[in-house]
């Protein structure tokens, strides 16, 4: 098994640069199946996930050619068939739901089960679905959907929810006529699949407020799309350059989408400030504590709370963390504490008091973002720190230890870790 083995106290100084958003690439790679003829993904980003989809879209029947910063997605005929094996590695599977439906009239998709950082079902796609006229049926842990063309109708999501608002949209996009989708998510990414729709031809306005209206088309066509710069990606390394301390300039940073982020790390005492396409990120003195609850889009994301949580071991006072998206976010709480760290959780929040210093020591998380929180106090920590499953960081972080590496990190792969 493969750890990051990081020897922390060093500052961060030099460039970094971002790459593409992740949570958009995977939503957009399965609106392929939404046309027939060859589509081309710019800008994604080399990881786990993206291979665990271009796997699934070639299940289904497509020739796909991944080849991460390009991706290309080109014709096959399509089984709508989406196995356990696939959607048990990644939950984001469950995109493909919305567009085969859409397009093939009928899907057999696995329900993705169980989830580290909460029970996430799914029921506010399928019920989307069922009210644009799927007819779904759960069997023997199998979402399967029969349907004649969908038909445009209204749903109310009972919650924003990221997947479920780009699964609703993408299926209004071949239903006939007008879809009105009310509290949706207002994430970037979102938005993001909304652009590559209307590339495609159908009609999608409002992507980015609670309310999206979409015209379906009767085909829609294949497209070519550069992915945008991962917000989340691009707050870790606000964090890490915050916490180790230093002079970073982080390029590619999409800075409006950022902006509860930046908010937080300034009042906790650090210089931000736009420089190009990037923002400069400058911390040399000391961090003060402040409170930070996680909320939908443009709140706080949960996406951040890990590495945030993780940069309050270090400031003065006592800070409150609330989670309010996933139930089973505090992963990271243990093992941060195992390296030295004051954090007691009391239901939803965590209440984080200062320490001297972390010791470095050997860690393991069960997500992606509490991998990333360790491998931030590995940053910072007295010696060395070894963050085991580094599965979990391939996921989310393209490059990690070679980008932390050239911002003079010392951190390298070992492998051969016992399991
Ligand atoms: N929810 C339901 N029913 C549903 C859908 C969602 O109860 O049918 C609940 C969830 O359990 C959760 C809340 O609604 O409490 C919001 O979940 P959401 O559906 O928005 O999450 P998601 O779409 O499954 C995406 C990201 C996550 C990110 C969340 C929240 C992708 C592929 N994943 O998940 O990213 O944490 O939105 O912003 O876009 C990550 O990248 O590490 C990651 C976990």
């Amino acid at each position: 098994m493969d750890g990051i083995q990081i020897v922390g106290g060093k500052p961060l100084h030099g460039t970094v640069r971002i790459s593409g958003a992740k949570n958009a690439a995977l939503p957009i790679m399965c609106a392929t199946l939404l046309s027939d003829g060859e589509s081309m993904l710019r800008n994604v980003p080399a990881l786990r996930d993206i291979g665990t989809t271009a796997d699934l879209l070639r299940t289904l029947g497509r020739e796909v050619e991944d080849a991460p910063p390009e991706v290309r997605v080109g014709g096959g005929e399509v089984t709508p068939e989406a196995p356990y094996e696939l959607v048990k590695r990644m939950r984001a599977s469950v995109l493909v739901l919305g567009p085969l439906v859409a397009r093939y009239g009928k899907a057999k998709v696995s329900l993705p089960g169980g989830c580290q950082i909460g029970t996430r079902p799914v029921d506010q796609h399928l019920k989307g679905l069922e009210i644009l006229g799927a007819k779904i049926r759960i069997e023997k842990g199998y979402i399967i959907s029969e349907s004649g063309r969908l038909q445009g109708g209204e749903v109310v999501f009972d919650m924003p929810t990221v997947t479920g608002t780009e699964n609703l949209m993408m299926a209004a996009a071949l239903a006939q006529g007008r879809t009105t989708l009310v509290n949706c998510a207002r994430e970037p990414e979102v938005v993001e699949v909304a652009r590559v729709l209307n590339k495609m031809g159908a009609r999608v306005s409002g992507a980015g407020t609670g309310v999206i209206q979409i015209v379906g088309a009767d085909e829609l066509a294949p497209f070519d799309h550069a992915i945008i710069s991962d917000r989340i990606e691009a707050g870790t390394y606000m964090v890490a350059a915050a916490a180790a301390g230093g002079n970073v300039l982080i390029e590619a940073v999409p800075v409006d989408t950022l902006e509860a982020v930046i908010a937080k790390l300034r009042a906790a005492g650090v210089t931000m400030e736009p420089d190009g396409n990037g923002l400069r990120v400058v911390r040399e003195g000391r961090l003060q504590s402040v409170d930070v609850t996680t909320s939908p889009h443009p709140g706080f994301p949960t996406d951040m709370q890990a590495q945030f949580l993780m940069l309050m071991c270090l400031a003065e006072g006592t800070s409150r963390i609330s989670e309010t998206i996933f139930e089973n976010r505090f992963m990271h709480v243990p093992e941060l504490g195992r390296m030295g760290a004051d954090i007691e959780v009391q239901g939803h929040t965590a209440f984080v008091r200062q320490v001297d210093a972390l010791e470095g020591t050997t860690v393991m998380a069960t997500d992606l973002r509490a991998s990333a929180s360790l491998v931030i106090a590995g940053l910072v920590a007295r010696g060395e720190t070894i963050v085991r499953r580094v599965y979990h960081l391939d996921r989310g972080y393209e490059h990690i230890e070679e980008k932390l590496g050239a911002l003079g990190a010392d951190v390298a792969r070992v492998s051969g870790l016992d399991a």
